[in-house]
């Protein structure tokens, strides 16, 4: 029976939905893949750490956790270690980061997965500040380190797009990307349709949770740019950042847009894309008109959709339907399994 150790850096909804997932799925690994996966380390902002090199009382993590909070303070496991005395001393062998976003830098995450393949630790990330701000630089990084760099769930949730290409599409090139990829505005867009104004859909989205408390990065298509990005440097090697993204939110939309568009048989979505041009991939996100019926116009609420162009494998589409943290849960899940499988 091979062991694996885990560190979990960020131990909020994707973190507490990973962790339920491995201990659903124990028994399933040990038979499977006889491996046993623990968790030695975790980390959060505010409600302290664990760090136990035996393994973790999963359980008692996240209950702990949504019951009052915070970690169990008077815990033989409780810790005041930040994550990166964690990934820099730490004992585990894959680093797994779900900490916050910082779509504007890619830290700290950045430095927390750069830190731990320095020291040969595999690595996994559901944040995708590091694939759109400097992807190049970690997956040379886990080249020369010999490690494994996963990323599956920081577009599209567990959706395999990055497992695809890498697993099933091999030797595929692919020419141009195209998709839906930030659900807020998709949603905002289909209420401004319904004769309702921009505050009211946003105060309601934000009591459905389907917007944030600040919308500005999702409806100035800054979410939508940094995917695409992390869409691009993967499956085109596209080597860019958000700030290369030709970028347009939907903030200047208005009703009498959509029903123009409306007229003309349209819908108004917003719409990524990332094309070759001058040997260069040039990256945009937009708010466009695309034919009603059209598969691009169906995608709606929290759904997305992404199509790839490829060489030997024409065009491609693939759509999340509705996705919740189950999804996101999976993704961080299917990367740590790729691992063990590729140890074995
Ligand atoms: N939620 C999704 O559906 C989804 C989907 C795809 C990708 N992601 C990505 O996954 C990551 C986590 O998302 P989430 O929804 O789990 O966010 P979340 O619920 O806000 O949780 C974030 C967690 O990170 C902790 N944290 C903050 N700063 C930290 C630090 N410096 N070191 C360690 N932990 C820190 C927080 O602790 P405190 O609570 O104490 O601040 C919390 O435990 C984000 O990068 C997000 O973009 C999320």
């Amino acid at each position: 029976m091979r062991t694996l150790k885990l560190a979990l850096l960020g131990f909020g909804n994707a973190g507490r939905t990973f962790a339920k997932i491995l201990e659903d799925k124990k028994q399933e690994i040990r038979e499977n893949m006889e491996s046993d996966i623990l968790v030695t380390g975790i980390t959060t902002g505010s409600r302290g750490s664990l760090y136990n090199p035996e393994g973790i009382d999963l359980k008692k993590a996240w209950s702990d956790l949504e019951k009052q909070g915070s970690f169990d303070r008077n815990g033989n496991d409780y810790s005041q270690m930040t994550s990166m005395e964690l990934v820099e001393s730490g004992e585990y062998d894959v680093i797994v980061e779900m900490t916050p976003l910082n779509i504007f830098t890619g830290q700290p995450a950045t430095d927390h997965l750069r830190k731990a393949m320095e020291r040969g630790k595999h690595a996994v990330t559901a944040n995708k500040g590091p694939i759109a701000w400097h992807y190049k630089e970690l997956k040379n990084l886990a080249e020369k380190m010999n490690v494994q760099f996963y990323y599956e769930t920081t577009v599209m949730d567990g959706t395999p797009i990055f497992n695809l290409k890498d697993e099933t599409l091999k030797f595929c090139k692919v020419t141009e990307v195209s998709g839906i990829l930030n659900t807020t505005t998709n949603y905002v867009l289909e209420e401004l349709a319904k004769g309702k104004n921009y505050d009211d859909v946003i105060a309601e989205g934000k009591k459905i949770g389907f917007v944030e408390a600040d919308p500005s990065m999702d409806i100035e298509g800054w979410d939508a740019a940094a995917k695409i990005t992390a869409l691009l440097n993967v499956l085109m090697e596209a080597d860019i950042t958000p700030k290369d993204v030709d970028r347009t939110g939907i903030e200047k939309i208005t009703i009498e847009d959509i029903k123009e568009a409306d007229q003309q048989g349209k819908i108004i979505k917003l719409l990524c894309k990332g094309t070759m041009k001058e040997g260069k991939v040039a990256a945009s996100v937009k708010p466009t008109l695309v034919e009603q019926g059209d598969l691009m116009s169906v995608i709606e609420g929290t759904s997305s959709v992404v199509q790839i162009t490829t060489d030997l494998m024409g065009k491609l589409t693939i759509i999340e339907h509705d996705p919740d943290l189950l999804q996101t849960g999976y993704g961080v899940f299917s990367d740590v399994l790729r691992i063990v499988r590729n140890l074995v």
